[in-house]
């Protein structure tokens, strides 16, 4: 475990090297974020924990500090493509972005757990988060991930709890490349469909 994280901080440190922001996560205020995040509420939840019937929109809650400002900052620049998220940002300074960042990632995620006819599939999907796919190179989840999904701050994101839906998405907006990211592009790209099902459905219910 030790040296894993030893690798996994390499890594974040190596990636850091390549993204320097002028603001960080931890200027922001939760307090002033939380006031912010009055209008996010209709679609990622009172909670920040999504909300029901609408699988798509991800958790916000328990998100490692950085993570979700790096994403609005994303989807403000364009990196990360999407029309309704393109909307929520143009009005928001790097300040803002901080304050809810600090916000969300201050409260607790609620897990929906998985169908038990889906326990065959997440059985699958476990095997290549904790022990990757070597046939085709493709390396463990959990070592940039962690054990349980929880993200190691701040570049790599918590992973579990999110509806497998959503979750299925990002893994094929990475693979086509449709969401660029030089490090999950590559790994997704050599995932088939139905890795990509069996992975979504374990993390649903991965806490
Ligand atoms: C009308 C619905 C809607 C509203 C309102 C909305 N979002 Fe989103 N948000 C989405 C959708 C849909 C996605 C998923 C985009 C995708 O599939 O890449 C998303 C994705 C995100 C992500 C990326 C999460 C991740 O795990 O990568 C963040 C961060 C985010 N939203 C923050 C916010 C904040 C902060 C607000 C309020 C200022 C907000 N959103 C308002 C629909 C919404
Ligand atoms: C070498 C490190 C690394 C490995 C290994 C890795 N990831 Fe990632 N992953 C990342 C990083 C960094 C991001 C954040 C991308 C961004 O900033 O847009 C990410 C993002 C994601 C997201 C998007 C989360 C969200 O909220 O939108 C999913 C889903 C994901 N990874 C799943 C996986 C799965 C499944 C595997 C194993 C097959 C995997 N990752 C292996 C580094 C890694």
């Amino acid at each position: 475990m030790k040296k894993l994280l030893v690798l996994s901080m390499a890594i974040a440190g190596f990636m850091l090297a390549g993204s320097a922001h002028a603001t960080h996560a931890s200027d922001g205020n939760a307090e002033n974020g939380k006031a912010k995040a009055a209008v996010c509420a209709s679609c990622h939840g009172a909670d920040g924990n999504g909300v029901a019937g609408s699988p798509l929109y991800p958790k916000l809650a328990d998100q490692v500090p950085g993570y979700i400002l790096s994403q609005l900052m994303a989807f403000k620049d364009g990196s990360r493509q999407d029309p309704i998220m393109a909307g929520m940002v143009a009005a928001l300074s790097e300040k803002d972005m901080a304050d809810l960042d600090a916000y969300y990632s201050s409260l607790p995620i609620t897990n929906i757990g998985i169908k038990k006819e889906d326990e065959e599939q997440a059985r699958i999907g476990e095997k290549i988060y904790r022990g990757g796919f070597k046939k085709m190179n493709i390396s463990a989840c959990m070592s940039c991930h962690g054990p349980s999904g929880e993200g190691i701050p701040i570049q790599f994101p918590r992973v579990s709890g999110q509806t497998a839906e959503y979750t299925e998405k990002q893994l094929h907006a990475f693979k086509e490349g449709t969401r660029k990211h030089a490090m999950m592009n590559s790994i997704a790209f050599l995932l088939t469909n139905d890795q990509i099902k069996q992975l979504s459905i374990y993390m649903q219910g991965l806490k």
